[in-house]
């Protein structure tokens, strides 16, 4: 609910940036930059954090930039210490999966972005919500679904993997959602407690076949040998685990940021606006907020 949502950024937003400033024992006189998300998203809360940031800059006489927020989530592996280093050329297949975004890019080492796939309905995350949703697991469903099917049995449904063999690298979720909430209205004795993790474990285990899988693909295809993973379903430990057993099995290096750095953060967008800032990029106090990614 978009309005809600920004109505609840206004009433938190000076609660948190001075929360931020007490936790990491910090004023708003020792601050010398202002790093902002103004795209993609949802507009009303972006417009709230781009004019709180633009207030702060303002105030405190110090520049602002405007970082785009699908970007951040890469730079996350960059903040966790990956080796990518500007100095060395070098090219990476970044997979992006968060509640908005299901994309696969090629980067390279100065953060270039190519977009070379994405979902045609929704976003991993988004399935995980409303599998979950559908299952009264409340919201958000990726850590429920995570960690309710650690000891679950995912071969219980062995649900379709959409687009697996589609040839490009594009994505589809909204199909084995559809056939879950399927298989539960033709079988109801299915939403008995028991089986719960058990389905919740062959779903993950679809969604997280398709990603790595596709993955993996574009390395072969592009003949890239590392890949980048981020965003909030990151943070899923069915994937981390099956993209190390991926990476190893192909020799691909797997990059994934720690769990506290997968979902949505201020140090990943904090981080890539300094890193920006150092290659001589500012923005002024036209930022405008955008709904959709632009590279
Ligand atoms: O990147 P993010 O924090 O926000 C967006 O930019 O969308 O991603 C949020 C999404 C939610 O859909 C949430 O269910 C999913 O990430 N998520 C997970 C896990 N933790 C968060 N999905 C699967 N497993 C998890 N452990
Ligand atoms: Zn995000």
């Amino acid at each position: 609910m978009p309005e809600i949502a920004s109505r609840k950024h206004i009433e938190m937003i000076d609660i948190i940036i001075s929360e931020a400033l007490l936790k990491a024992n910090t004023s708003s006189e020792e601050v010398n930059l202002v790093a902002v998300t103004n795209r993609p998203g949802l507009l009303g809360s972006l417009l709230v954090g781009v004019g709180a940031a633009k207030a702060f800059s303002y105030y405190n006489e110090i520049p602002i930039i405007a970082v785009n927020h699908l970007k951040a989530h890469i730079f996350a592996n960059i903040l966790a210490g990956s080796q990518i280093n500007p100095e060395m050329p070098d090219k990476y297949i970044s997979l992006i999966v968060s509640g908005g975004h299901s994309s696969l890019y090629i980067v390279d080492e100065n953060l270039n972005i190519k977009e070379i796939g994405h979902t045609v309905d929704d976003a991993a995350g988004e399935a995980f919500d409303k599998a979950a949703r559908f299952l009264n697991l409340g919201y958000p469903g990726g850590p429920v679904i995570d960690i309710i099917s650690k000891n679950a049995n995912s071969h219980f449904i062995e649900f379709t993997r959409p687009m697996i063999e589609s040839g490009d690298f594009n994505f589809s979720f909204s199909g084995i959602k559809t056939a879950l909430i399927y298989r539960i209205k033709k079988y109801p004795y299915l939403m008995q407690e028991k089986y719960i993790p058990d389905i919740a474990a062959s779903f993950q285990a679809a969604v997280v076949d398709v990603l790595v899988q596709k993955t993996v693909r574009a390395c072969k295809k592009f003949k890239i040998s590392k890949i980048l993973v981020s965003g909030g379903v990151a943070a899923n430990s069915k994937l981390r685990q099956e993209f190390m057993i991926a990476g190893e099995k192909q020799g691909i290096r797997i990059y994934i940021p720690p769990v506290n750095l997968c979902m949505d953060n201020a140090a990943m967008v904090a981080g890539l606006g300094y890193f920006e800032f150092k290659k001589g990029k500012l923005s002024g106090f036209d930022i405008d907020v955008y709904s959709r990614s632009d590279f």
